[in-house]
């Protein structure tokens, strides 16, 4: 579904190169993780999936199309959608239905079915009531449900989040997460979820682990959080269950059996 094979990308030649020999390849309906601390490569890559940026060296492949093909790019525009960071940076438009209009016109969707198409986008995140509403009334949380709103009206295949829950309180993450997660399972929309909070990555089928431009560690969140040492030594904060498994271990009060929710690692503790 996606590949990346052997990128290496430069923001400008007299800079150090920010991404270096990336291969990624995504299956269809997966939902992955990408981890690491700031300034490791990930909205780089991020932007290089649906062609905002295009690769240096190696190639970047969604469905057998390259983004390095500008006839090709629209397409992969259509199958990839974007989640940003800054819900306020997000809206164009005086309403939130008029916003979503204006996604679907640049893309060049046929108008008779903007309205339907609008209709139904809200209404998979639980928006649908605000749809005459101006968008910087809503808080954070519901602005990037509507901010993905837009990019499923588009019918993608694929959605990218790029740290889109990092403004977010609680309950907006929270919300913004179960939307993604019911995307992923009710309708097999491949998810491409990028962050720094590692208790978000619970979910994925598999995660990738970034720093310094590079892939350094990859593996379902079973396999990887079976070494926080690794994880913490690159700056990041592992889940909670996480912590607390291996606190419990080092005093010999928990086994072998590893659990990734708080839940799992207390009923070990009483077995
Ligand atoms: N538009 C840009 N111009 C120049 N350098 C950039 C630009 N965007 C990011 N960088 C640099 O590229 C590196 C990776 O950044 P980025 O991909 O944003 O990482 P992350 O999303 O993991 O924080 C950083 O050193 C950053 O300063
Ligand atoms: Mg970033």
């Amino acid at each position: 579904m996606i590949k990346v094979s052997n990128v290496t990308f430069h923001y400008g030649k007299d800079r150090p190169a920010v991404l270096k020999d990336i291969d990624v390849t995504i299956n269809r309906g997966q939902y992955v993780s990408i981890i690491g601390h700031n300034g490791s490569g990930k909205s780089t890559l991020a932007r290089l999936l649906n062609g905002l940026l295009l690769p240096e060296e190696g190639t970047v492949e969604i469905q057998g199309l390259s983004t390095a093909n500008e006839e090709e790019i629209w397409k992969i525009r259509h199958k990839v959608g974007m989640v940003f960071q800054n819900p306020d940076n997000q809206f164009v438009a005086p309403t939130v239905e008029d916003d979503l209009a204006f996604g679907l016109e640049n893309l060049g969707v046929d108008p008779e079915k903007m309205e339907g198409r609008i209709r139904d986008a809200l209404e998979r995140v639980d928006m649908l009531p605000y749809r005459h509403t101006e968008p910087s009334r809503l808080s954070g949380g519901q602005k990037q449900r509507v901010a993905i709103g837009g990019m499923l009206a588009l019918h993608p295949e694929v959605l990218v989040l790029d740290e889109a829950t990092a403004m977010l309180d609680p309950k907006g993450r929270r919300d913004v997460l179960d939307i993604v997660k019911r995307m992923n399972e009710e309708e097999g929309i491949t998810i491409i979820q990028i962050t720094h909070y590692l208790e978000e990555t619970l979910n994925s089928h598999y995660i990738y682990v970034m720093d310094q431009g590079q892939i350094v560690k990859e593996g379902t969140p079973t396999q990887l959080y079976q070494n926080p040492d690794l994880l913490r030594k690159l700056g990041l904060d592992v889940p909670f269950a996480v912590d607390l498994h291996f606190r419990l271990q080092n005093k010999g009060l928990v086994g072998e059996g590893f659990s990734l929710t708080s839940e799992g690692v207390i009923s070990a503790l009483w077995t």
